[in-house]
């Protein structure tokens, strides 16, 4: 268990951590059967999940899929993968996504790929969310990863300073970053907002932070993912281990 972003990482191969986070995503896989409604994640290991249930659509398996950003999007259909909407089909079986970081209390913090808003949005209209990830991925506490939050871009840094105010609040004191797509261009969300990075550290009440962020007007939403996940895939050198 990693209590430093990357710590794990350095140390891992760029081999093996894709390995890892396939094995995550077939063994997530084999939940998947016949008519279900999937919601799909986004990033690299969501994009490894998808790429095997492409395989198994050619094979025959028929499912209809909710993507959580353009980007899994263009995947999915360039693998004819049946896509649909949230209006279309509002209420979904499973959401397979993957995690910057997760704890033993299944509590989550994404958004590392800009993708959270649509993704907190997919995973409340589905049953059940598996996330898959590798195993540098728990932490005792979160909050090393640094915490995305999704911001309207007008009155974008009055609302950085109100965040900075919340925080402080609850002890949490670090740089707040504008998350640009290259250097002087900021980056855009698939909702067109803005993503601002909280390096805060650890998070010890991570339930007070997720209730005081949602609160302040101009936030869109925030990585923090509590009481979503219901099973989390993580693969390690020795496997694959389901927690929840
Ligand atoms: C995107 C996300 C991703 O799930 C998260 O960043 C993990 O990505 P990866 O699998 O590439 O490590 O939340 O918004």
């Amino acid at each position: 268990m990693s209590d430093r972003p990357g710590e794990a990482n350095v140390r891992m191969s760029a081999f093996s951590a894709e390995a890892m986070k396939r094995a995550a995503a077939r063994a997530a896989l084999e939940s998947v059967t016949h008519g279900m409604r999937l919601g799909l994640g986004s990033g690299s290991t969501a994009a490894h999940f998808v790429d095997l249930l492409g395989a198994r659509v050619r094979e025959g398996l028929e499912v209809i899929c909710v993507p959580t950003s353009e980007r899994t999007r263009a995947q999915a259909e360039s693998l004819g993968i049946s896509l649909s909407t949230l209006d279309e089909t509002p209420q979904l079986d499973l959401t397979v996504d993957g995690a910057d970081e997760f704890d033993a209390a299944l509590r989550l913090i994404k958004g590392g790929g800009g993708a959270l808003l649509r993704e907190k949005i997919v995973a409340a209209a589905s049953t059940r969310m598996f996330v898959i990830a590798d195993a540098t991925k728990e932490v005792r506490t979160l909050g090393a990863f640094p915490l995305p939050v999704e911001i309207d871009r007008f009155g974008a840094r009055s609302t950085m300073l109100h965040i900075e105010r919340v925080a402080r609040g609850l002890g949490l004191i670090g740089p707040l970053t504008m998350r640009d797509a290259e250097p002087g261009e900021r980056f855009i969300t698939d909702g067109g907002h803005y993503i601002v990075d909280c390096a805060f550290g650890a998070i010890d009440d991570a339930d007070a932070l997720a209730a005081r962020l949602s609160a302040i007007p101009g936030v869109v939403d925030h990585g923090l993912f509590i009481g979503l996940a219901t099973a989390i895939f993580i693969a390690g050198a020795e496997g694959v281990r389901i927690l929840g």
